[in-house]
């Protein structure tokens, strides 16, 4: 069983969320669909998986503007993405703060889709590892083995990640596969659990049945290709 993950980002204006979520209804799979739309269009979806892009790392308290993993829970959502790279890089999100989503998330029983990934410098100063390792250790710090057994983690090179409309270049397969047996033989050392680990980065349908040669991914987190539901509806019948 494989995740497909789709993270819409800010990109659909209300009209095109409505009739996405009309045609993401009928959608049918073997696999674990979940689609990740703004906040404010989650009402849209009646029917198939909805998860979320963010959360607040404060549990309680007044803080304006933002959504705690307990309104989230209370609306039902049961998945979560954190430490997305637009939000790290951007929004200058810290590795203790996704630490605290997590925390937050866990307690509300809502799984965190945790992403990882190196930025095009850091690939090319050959530090993708050790970046990864930070990141793993700072966002999973504290953890239970339990905990971290509940956890999705996305591993998206940002020099990946497309501008929404155009695929950038992608890692090959032999690199993918090497850099997720990476993260979970890290993961199994200290934990000792088998991690899920999926792959993001301009997957599209075009080059997913390529990418679905490469056993040891556990599925995808999906961007640009999510905008428009023929193009996520033939990524999804291509992984059947
Ligand atoms: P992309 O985005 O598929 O458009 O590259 C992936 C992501 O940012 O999660």
């Amino acid at each position: 069983m494989k995740y497909i993950i789709g993270n819409q980002k800010n990109y659909l204006l209300n009209e095109d969320a409505k009739e996405f979520a009309k045609e993401y209804s009928k959608i049918k799979s073997k696999n674990k669909v979940i689609i990740c739309p703004s906040f404010s269009y989650l009402p849209y979806f009646k029917k198939g998986i909805v998860g979320v892009q963010n959360v607040s790392s404060a549990s309680d308290g007044p803080y304006t503007g933002e959504l705690t993993s307990k309104q989230l829970s209370s609306q039902g959502i049961k998945y979560c993405i954190v430490g997305h790279s637009e939000r790290r890089k951007k929004l200058k999100e810290k590795d203790s703060d996704i630490n605290n989503k997590i925390n937050e998330l866990l307690k509300e029983n809502i799984i965190p889709i945790l992403c990882i990934g190196e930025d095009f410098n850091e690939k090319e100063n050959k530090l993708t590892k050790t970046v990864l390792k930070k990141e793993i250790y700072g966002s999973l710090k504290k953890l239970s083995t339990d905990s971290v057994d509940k956890i999705i983690i996305a591993y998206e090179p940002i020099w990946a990640i497309s501008d929404g409309t155009h695929p950038s270049a992608i890692p090959t397969n032999k690199e993918i596969e090497e850099i997720i047996t990476f993260i979970k033989e890290l993961i199994k050392k200290k934990f000792k659990i088998n991690a899920k680990v999926l792959y993001g980065g301009s997957v599209n349908p075009n080059n997913v049945d390529e990418l679905n040669k490469i056993s040891v991914v556990d599925g995808y987190l999906i961007g640009g290709a999510c905008k428009k539901i023929s193009d996520f509806s033939s990524i999804i019948d291509k992984c059947e």
